[in-house]
């Protein structure tokens, strides 16, 4: 094995790349939509008990395992997990789990974050300057259809897709350091950004509305976010909605936070600096990622609108609009600032996504920074080309479904299971209080052991069998008289035949809407192809490196 001697710069570096990890687009682009469609207040409740029951807990597991492995030099998952259990060998190809999801996630993720960079260079031209609120949405469209390019540049997204991913790779091929510089630099210009940005959606007011919505008023929007509604507690859907959301905000059931926690040193505080970085993540999210898109649009277009219109389109179809309203030197400054809190809050994510194929390569077959980085950007350019090139086939909805989603229960289901049952509860706790600076309530050793994975079980659970429209009131209802239990499409077990879309072929009412959809299929198949090619990929090459690493040191313990 090679030895790996990289460590952080600093503890503020540290904190600032673990913040950086967690704080990305999904603050500002997920958080706002999921709140929205669960009924805004109604879901900031089981938001922050997730936060609590399952977060937290996930981070401090991860930070443990991360350090503990880096001890024996493993700074990937597939071999941290097989040294906390060295008697049974499967562990090594469940955390094949952590160098997967993040090249899968990495492929689709920096396709996003190539669109802020290419929108903050829009900005700067003012391309959106005159349009309407409908060409300005179509903007987009075309932008992701590959149509013509307002920049003049033939297929304009794959462009910016490479450059972004060119750059991921330069930064990573400059080791940790690297990695560390761009969170200094990145972190406070985007909290910055968010600042101003947050400003002036508290104080937009009714400033905004125009004739044609006499009533808008961006308080509206914060106040539908922030009024407490207790009778969705009892609604299974908003709190595997928020579930889902604290996985992917705070990068937990991906490998990346075991990867960064493995460069510490034995005695470094894990506790205090864990729980920092998490709550840097939530004031992100919760104040800053609460208060720009939302309360802008409610501001100029009233609440139903956004309700109507939450999505994930809104913070590139509708906000460059918005912006323009500010007059022409604001509407610059509002562009770049919004896309370039975007591209800073996506680059320290998709660069952590990064390090743990630098890190397995590194140490099992003694890889060099460069060759590390560079494969890895080579091998996301792979994965991820079909996802621009074939964006309204759903190739990119597919690889966020299976890596994004699915993926990061799993792992965190196995992980806890490790953690708090076989390498065990006291001895994990012990292994995260050591070098601890804070003092950790010893209630949550009963957290980590029962809670969470229940929580887990039940996140799990309630995806594969997601009853019809998510309604779980309704499923139960027809369970109990009989009828059975109504499965979504949305569900595992519905997902995996590709039911609803063959449903939706064979109901199609025109011949090219039929023609679309086949397409889809085979498209979905194809996403489906690769992502199960690169997970067995990644597992062959943990296999050899244990045939060639590990097989003999093992048999002597
Ligand atoms: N937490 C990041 C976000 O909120 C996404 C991410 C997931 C980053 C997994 C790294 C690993 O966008």
């Amino acid at each position: 094995m090679a030895q790996n001697k990289e460590q952080w710069g600093s503890r503020i570096g540290l904190i600032l790349a673990m913040a950086g990890n967690a704080v990305g687009l999904g603050n500002f682009l997920r958080f706002p939509v999921k709140a929205v469609e669960n009924g805004g207040g109604a879901f900031i409740i089981p938001y922050l008990v997730c936060f609590l029951l399952m977060g937290i807990p996930l981070l401090w597991i991860e930070w443990s395992m991360g350090r503990f492995g880096g001890r024996f030099g493993h700074h990937s998952t597939p071999f941290i997990m097989a040294s906390m259990d060295p008697s049974r060998q499967f562990w090594k190809y469940i955390g094949v789990f952590g160098i997967f999801t993040n090249i899968g996630v990495a492929a689709y993720y920096c396709y996003i974050e190539s669109w802020t960079l290419s929108y903050v260079v829009h900005s700067i031209k003012r391309s959106f300057a005159g349009l309407s609120q409908l060409e300005v949405a179509q903007f987009f469209n075309d932008y992701v259809g590959m149509r013509e390019s307002a920049l003049g540049l033939p297929y304009e997204a794959v462009v910016f897709y490479i450059l972004c991913l060119l750059l991921n790779t330069y930064i990573l091929s400059q080791g940790l350091s690297g990695v560390e510089k761009v969170a200094k630099v990145g972190m406070p210009l985007l909290i910055l950004f968010g600042f101003f940005l947050a400003f002036r959606g508290l104080t937009l007011g009714t400033s905004g509305a125009s004739p044609e919505v006499p009533h808008a008023n961006a308080w509206d929007g914060i106040n539908f976010l922030w009024t407490p509604q207790y009778d969705s507690l009892l609604n299974p859907k908003v709190w595997l909605e928020a579930a889902g959301q604290i996985f992917f905000t705070l990068s937990v059931g991906m490998g990346t936070v075991h990867c960064y926690a493995s460069y510490l040193n034995r005695y470094d505080d894990i506790a205090l600096n864990s729980v920092s970085a998490g709550f840097t993540n939530e004031f992100v999210e919760v104040v800053l990622g609460s208060s720009i898109v939302i309360p802008i649009a409610a501001g100029y277009l009233g609440l139903d609108w956004v309700r109507e219109n939450a999505g994930f389109g809104m913070a590139f179809q509708t906000m460059p609009y918005l912006f323009e309203k500010w007059g022409p030197g604001l509407a610059v400054a509002g562009g770049v600032m919004w896309f370039g809190l975007l591209f800073f809050a996506g680059i320290t994510s998709s660069l952590a996504m990064g390090t743990p194929w630098m890190g397995f390569m590194h140490d099992e077959y003694g890889w060099n920074r460069q060759k590390a980085a560079w494969s890895f950007g080579a091998i996301t350019l792979l994965m991820g080309l079909p996802t621009v090139f074939f964006f309204e086939y759903g190739v990119f909805d597919e690889y966020d479904q299976w890596a994004g989603t699915f993926s990061l229960v799993v792992f965190a289901l196995f992980e806890v299971i490790l953690f708090s049952w076989v390498f065990g509860v006291d001895k994990g706790w012990k292994e995260l209080t050591t070098g601890a600076d804070i003092h950790l309530p010893t209630m949550y050793k009963f957290v980590l052991r029962y809670i969470t994975p229940l929580l887990l079980l039940f996140v799990f659970v309630g995806s594969v069998f997601k009853p019809l429209n998510n309604d779980w009131q309704g499923a139960f209802y027809a369970l109990a008289s009989g009828d059975g239990w109504p499965l979504d499409n949305g569900s595992l077990l519905r997902m995996i035949s590709n039911a609803g879309l063959h449903e939706q072929i064979q109901t199609a009412s025109t011949p090219e809407m039929r023609a679309h959809l086949e397409k889809k299929l085979q498209f979905t198949n194809l996403a489906r192809i690769l992502l199960l090619g690169l997970f067995i990929f990644i597992a062959l090459l943990v296999r050899k490196a244990y045939y060639r690493n590990h097989r003999k040191s093992l048999l002597q313990v």
